[in-house]
């Protein structure tokens, strides 16, 4: 089993802030390009339904920061890999998306976060990836985006430096993660699409709120 695997697993089955959700099978699983207000989506529903999260950039990005051989690194990911304080900068942005060129890498971290997806207790995936590979038979699918230059500003608030080049960097991060013949960034056709371009975050998380919501009553049918 994935060392990862050992340790969330067993937080999921302990953490009492959970027990509304004991008992469902549900995933939402949020796709879209960098900066585009998945993590704030998904961080959202989360708290609001009782769900596990899980950021799954940051999977790339700590295999990326590792260093070594990519495939060994996301075979032998740990928590702590998760919790080095140099995983949100632009540079471990590009680390990550060129390793998650790689199948093999891909692969290594695929059977983790499925079983994340689908453990008792409903869970919220963001990625590029979820709706389409990981988890298309995810209850909720949404895909997040907003246009490039949007996009860029907000990731300069949060990085600061030069906008222009945080602008170029995103740009060049989504054409990769598009344009790679591995589980490449794309809309699932049954995902919901919210444009965050011109909405504040608290609308676009009302927005998906209402779509999981309507989801969930269906499913009590
Ligand atoms: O979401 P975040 O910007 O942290 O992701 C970093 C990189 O990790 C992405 O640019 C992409 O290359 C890769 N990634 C991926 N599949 C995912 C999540 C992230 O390929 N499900």
């Amino acid at each position: 089993m994935h060392p990862l695997c050992i340790r969330f697993c067993a937080l999921r089955r302990v953490n009492p802030s959970r027990d509304s959700g004991a008992g469902v099978i549900f995933t939402v699983a949020i796709d879209g390009p960098a900066a585009a207000g998945k993590g704030t989506i998904g961080r959202a529903i989360a708290a609001r339904f009782g769900f596990a999260h899980l950021d799954t950039g940051l999977l790339y990005r700590a295999v990326g920061a590792k260093g070594g051989d990519p495939v060994q690194a996301a075979q032998s990911l740990t928590p702590g890999d998760l919790a080095r304080d140099d995983l949100r900068t632009l540079a471990a942005g590009q680390a990550a998306s060129v390793v998650a060129v790689d199948p093999e890498v891909r692969a290594a971290l695929i059977a983790f976060q499925r079983r994340f997806a689908r453990a008792d207790g409903g869970a919220v995936l963001d990625g590029r990836d979820i709706g389409t590979v990981i988890c298309p038979e995810a209850e909720v699918k949404l895909y997040v985006t907003a246009s490039a230059e949007t996009r860029a500003h907000r990731r300069w608030l949060e990085v600061g430096g030069d906008e222009a080049r945080v602008l170029s960097d995103v740009v060049e991060r989504d054409r990769r993660d598009s344009e790679r013949a591995e589980a490449p960034l794309k809309r699932a056709a049954d995902a919901h699409v919210i444009d965050t371009s011109a909405l504040s975050a608290e609308a676009a998380v009302a927005v998906a709120v209402g779509l999981v919501e309507a989801a969930l009553a269906r499913g009590r049918g």
